[in-house]
């Protein structure tokens, strides 16, 4: 690549992704561009005429064994990653989520704005729970954050994936928190612990088979058993759900992350229990994609 200034370089690969569908090609170019750079976003649309130079190295936090330490070759490398719709969180290797940095790869799902909204709601809605649960924790995202707004908490968090505790794990050493991590399918090695949560969280695998193949390109690069549940994508939740009585404290709750098609078989399923104290909550789309149940498990 011959020097190029980062206005012509957003322009020329912006153009170059276009050919691939990617949404949003400028804003992806400039976020590769302004890792590799270390500089602010917004900061690269200030100094336009800044020049790559055709031989210039990367910064030293960058350098990997065996691979060409050339800034152009890194980034022409993450442009051809993005053209195959590889998610730009995993070629960067890095996520914002709520108040944490998390490192991510594609052994973990890459935590979403939904899940965002639903820790988000937690933390304006609970106050201090003494004994909380993450189930399916992935990168660790859910535990990390509410452990960073509860911080007296004592939080577990469980994965079924060793790979995925592993990243969790990681991140939470980078966040400072301290954090129960266990393998666990589901709620298995609490069954002999007569441990009762306070709160419970989980955004298990909800997405039905059938809808799998419809979705996004990017969707395929994520651990499909992170995603996908039997029974139209309710598997999960009603284990879940099912597990109230033995899991939840008695001013427990539990929040569940839920597709926005699945209040109505959710909201039978509660109701065959007798349970009355359960609420949907919306999104800022209006969309159902929260499901709170309180421990107060009234009875008709
Ligand atoms: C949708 S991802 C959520 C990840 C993370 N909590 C987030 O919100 O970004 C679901 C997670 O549940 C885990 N999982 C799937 N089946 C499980 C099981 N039977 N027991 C425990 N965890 C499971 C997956 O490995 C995955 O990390």
């Amino acid at each position: 690549m011959p020097n190029i200034t980062i206005k012509d370089f957003i322009q020329e690969n912006s153009n170059y992704l276009r050919q691939y569908q990617i949404p949003n090609p400028e804003h992806d170019v400039a976020l590769i561009l302004s890792h590799y750079l270390q500089i602010e976003y917004l900061e690269l649309f200030l100094q336009p005429n800044r020049m790559i130079m055709e031989d210039e190295p990367l910064l030293p936090i960058f350098y990997q064994a065996g691979k060409e330490n050339c800034l152009p070759a890194r980034l022409r490398q993450a442009i051809e990653e993005r053209s195959t719709r590889k998610p730009l969180q995993y070629i960067l290797g890095n996520v914002h989520f709520a108040n944490c940095y998390l490192e991510v790869n594609e052994s973990v799902l890459i935590p979403r704005p939904e899940t965002e909204f639903m820790v988000d709601y937690i933390r304006r809605n609970e106050v201090s729970p003494k004994y909380i649960l993450d189930l399916g924790t992935g990168s660790g995202a859910v535990a990390i954050a509410l452990k960073k707004y509860f911080p007296r908490s004592q939080v577990y968090a469980i994965d079924i994936c060793q790979r995925a505790l592993q990243m969790a794990k990681q991140n939470a050493k980078l966040n400072n928190c301290e954090i129960k991590f266990l393998r666990s399918n589901l709620f298995v090695k609490f069954f002999s612990s007569g441990l009762k949560f306070d709160l419970i969280v989980s955004n298990p695998p909800y997405v039905n088979i059938k809808d799998y193949p419809t979705l996004q390109p990017e969707i395929f690069f994520e651990p499909k058993k992170a995603l996908v549940a039997k029974d139209q994508g309710l598997f999960f939740l009603k284990k879940i759900i099912s597990s109230i009585p033995t899991f939840l404290s008695n001013h427990g709750v539990l929040y569940l992350e839920i597709g926005s098609e699945q209040k109505k078989d959710l909201t039978r399923f509660i109701n065959q229990r007798g349970w009355k104290n359960f609420w949907f909550i919306q999104d800022l789309q209006g969309l159902d994609r929260i499901l709170k149940i309180s421990s107060t498990l009234d009875v008709e």
